[in-house]
């Protein structure tokens, strides 16, 4: 395996098109999201390998909560049976497990086994998986906002004092964004925090998208020019 000569410490990923891939094979829509959770699975594992840091995955979006009544309840279920069978594989490989966004919608027993997985995996060390779900970054910014009026009612704040609000406060913003599906957008996503991440779109579909694709991504952001705004 050709080494790579740099590496992202956050990746994250927006894993689109398990809907077209199911409709492409005659499944239903839900078949689609059930093979999604392989490409997550060969996706983390191959973090572990190389030795990423942080990888984020944006799960389930805010606005997400309109889809079918059907599906919604298929993929809540979905995350709940994925994170309890993986909970073992996760203490063992030291990964850290973390889910982020607005909890306060979803159902008990999911937010029960995300409680109880997260505690059992805070001391993992190797990677920090963390799932986003029911998450949008305008609504990270918005809840943000209204704690920063609280705590600084002279409106006089600083960048990092916001960030810092945001509820991924302590993990560090992404290097690599990689959308699956070839949709343009960024579908809000962490607003903020990908200020300056590099960004692969891949045609891809998400449950197509294993351990090659994902190293075929790295590859292009090995090439990239990171100049943060500055002349280099
Ligand atoms: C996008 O495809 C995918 C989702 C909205 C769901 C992704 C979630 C999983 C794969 C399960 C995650 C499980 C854990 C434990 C994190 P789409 O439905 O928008 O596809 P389409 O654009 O082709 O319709």
């Amino acid at each position: 395996m050709e080494k790579f000569s740099r590496l992202p410490r956050h990746v994250s990923i927006i894993m689109d098109g398990n809907g077209r891939w199911a409709r492409q094979r005659s499944l239903p829509r839900f078949k689609g999201h059930y093979e999604g959770v392989e490409s997550i699975r060969e996706v983390v594992e191959e973090c572990c390998v190389l030795g990423i840091r942080y990888l984020s995955l944006f799960a389930f979006s805010e606005e997400n909560w309109n889809r079918p009544e059907d599906e919604v309840s298929r993929l809540m279920n979905l995350m709940s049976v994925a994170m309890l069978k993986e909970e073992e594989n996760f203490v063992k490989n030291g990964i850290r497990f973390v889910v982020i966004g607005n909890r306060e919608r979803l159902p008990d027993k999911l937010n029960e086994t995300i409680d109880s997985v997260m505690d059992k995996t805070r001391e993992g060390k190797t990677l920090t998986l963390i799932v986003m779900l029911s998450y949008s970054g305008k609504w990270d910014l918005l809840q943000a906002a209204r704690r920063a009026a609280v705590l600084h009612p002279d409106g006089n704040f600083t960048e990092e004092e916001l960030s810092s609000l945001l509820v991924t406060a302590g993990i560090p913003d992404p290097d690599l964004l990689i959308r699956t599906s070839g949709e343009m957008r960024i579908s809000n996503y962490m607003l903020w925090q990908i200020a300056y991440t590099e960004m692969v779109i891949v045609d891809t579909l998400w449950p197509d998208f294993r351990k090659d694709n994902f190293r075929l991504a790295l590859r292009e952001y090995e090439k990239r020019d990171r100049r943060f705004g500055k002349v280099k």
